[in-house]
């Protein structure tokens, strides 16, 4: 590129000098901020609204700016703008075009305004739309994850601590496990919804408006619910992002926690489900390959998104007060998170809705040494301390398996070699409903308890999609 002169810059005037190529593409966001060419359209128009009342503009200048910007809306949504390569980032793109289209009363509209209360004004607009977007998607999850637990509420898998089998479990306690975290995710989206519904246009570069600009005109006509409290702060801030990202990283670690349970069980070796072939992919050298891709690539993007958040928070380190060039970065990160929710939650929506369960493996996996708690609670029910129950119920496992035989083998003269409170009835232990159907506590495994956990949360579904 041939060096210029840079009176074709917004800030051109004080500049004589040439321009450095790759400094130029260093400096411009608009192959990726235009992004943002219809929330920046709006914020035109309400500001110059602003202005039309503070007296800079008459009546017909104003119809003649907003009917310009509506006709630039136009050519974005029809996708015929054409970006110049002299438009640094979006704020100047659509200002050349509207000089263009009305000339030089194009010139007035940035009258008091800088494109620091601007682009975050721009950001905060889209990211309340796009946010939006991504909580009916997560709602729309967890809502999945309900309903199938309240349809799969008869079968039992076991459960594992430390990746070990543990103790039974109904599949819907595990399907409701996940649930109950997005629901705090959900809960975390909205309150991150609200901080980033404050106006910061009008704070001009950094000092402020010195036009008297009706700020309350400007929150009203964007929709915004307050108006942000100090100039400095306002223009620099940028803890909306950190919390959107925050919010971002820990549903994805959520997320990614769910997916690597459901690749674990998707294993031949475990064979509790099997993925629709909608959500998996074939190997390009193994025939009998059907691999769990789209949950592979869940529990990967919650690496992206953590990345994305350390990135920004090294960004704003340091940072000098009020707005610096640094903080360019945060759109990137914005709508890289942005487009990675929205798919990877619509993704993980559709394996759950459509992966099949193996209720017969499940079943076969619950051996019933899973059932050694059982058996040491038969025996605290009989009268013996917790303790020495649970010594009782080890030494059974112990002798089962030196007899290399299951617990529930054992002969009842065997048991009572360790204990006398053994009886006809230990032989109830070994059910596996009988088992699951202990913890009926709130929280627990029972039925009942999985049932209210369904209306719970199918009460507080209601709830958040309000918010939504
Ligand atoms: N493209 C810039 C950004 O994304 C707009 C603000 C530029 N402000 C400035 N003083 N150079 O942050």
């Amino acid at each position: 590129m041939a060096a210029e002169v840079r009176g074709d810059k917004l800030w051109g005037g004080r500049f004589t000098g040439s321009r450095n190529p790759i400094m130029e593409m260093l400096n411009a966001s608009i192959t990726y901020d235009r992004r943002l060419s219809e929330v920046d359209i709006q914020g035109s128009k309400a500001y110059a609204k602003a202005l039309e009342k503070a007296g800079i503009l008459s009546k017909p200048e104003l119809e003649k700016i907003l009917s310009g910007l509506e006709k630039i809306s136009e050519e974005w949504s029809k996708g015929v703008f054409v970006v110049k390569q002299t438009d640094e980032d979006i704020h100047t793109a659509n200002e050349r075009r509207l000089k263009e289209l009305i000339g030089d009363v194009a010139g007035k509209l940035h009258t008091g305004r800088s494109r620091n209360d601007q682009v975050v004004t721009d950001l905060r607009m889209f990211m309340r739309n796009s946010l939006s977007v991504i909580s009916t998607h997560l709602l729309q999850l967890i809502k999945t994850l309900v309903e199938r637990a309240a349809t799969e509420i008869d079968v039992i898998l076991p459960g594992y601590t430390h990746l070990q089998k543990a103790q039974p479990i109904r599949w819907s306690q595990f399907l409701l496990s996940h649930a109950v975290a997005l629901t705090r995710d959900s809960e975390r989206l909205g309150e991150v919804k609200r901080r980033i519904n404050v106006l910061p246009l009008g704070s001009g570069a950094l000092a402020g408006n010195p036009l008297e600009i009706d700020r309350e005109l400007l929150r009203s006509e964007l929709g915004f619910a307050s108006i942000s409290l100090n100039s400095m702060d306002a223009v620099s801030e940028r803890d909306f992002v950190v919390e959107f990202l925050s919010f971002a990283t820990l549903l994805m670690i959520h997320l990614s926690k769910m997916a690597e349970d459901l690749i674990i069980y998707s294993t031949s070796e475990f064979g509790f489900l099997t993925l629709s072939d909608a959500y998996s992919t074939g190997s390009s050298l193994m025939p009998q390959k059907k691999n769990p891709d789209s949950l592979e690539l869940i529990r990967s993007k919650a690496g992206r998104v953590f990345g994305r958040l350390a990135a920004i928070l090294m960004v704003l380190k340091g940072l000098p007060s009020t707005y610096n060039k640094d903080l360019q970065e945060d759109k990137e990160a914005v709508f890289d998170v942005v487009d990675t929710l929205n798919a990877v939650l619509q993704v993980a929506t559709g394996v759950i809705s459509t992966l099949q369960i193996k209720k017969v493996n499940m079943e076969k996996a619950l051996c019933p040494e899973m059932l050694s708690t059982d058996l040491a609670l038969y025996l605290v029910r009989k009268g013996m301390p917790f303790r020495q129950a649970h010594i009782a119920s080890g030494k059974v496992v112990n002798l089962a398996e030196s007899k290399r035989m299951a617990i529930n083998k054992l002969s009842l003269d065997d048991m009572k070699t360790i204990s006398p409170l053994f009886d006809n009835d230990v032989s109830q232990v070994f059910n596996i409903v009988n088992s699951v159907e202990q913890y009926r506590a709130m929280g627990g495994t029972a039925k009942n308890s999985v049932n209210a956990q369904i209306e719970q949360l199918r009460e507080l579904l209601k709830k958040l999609k309000e918010q939504a």
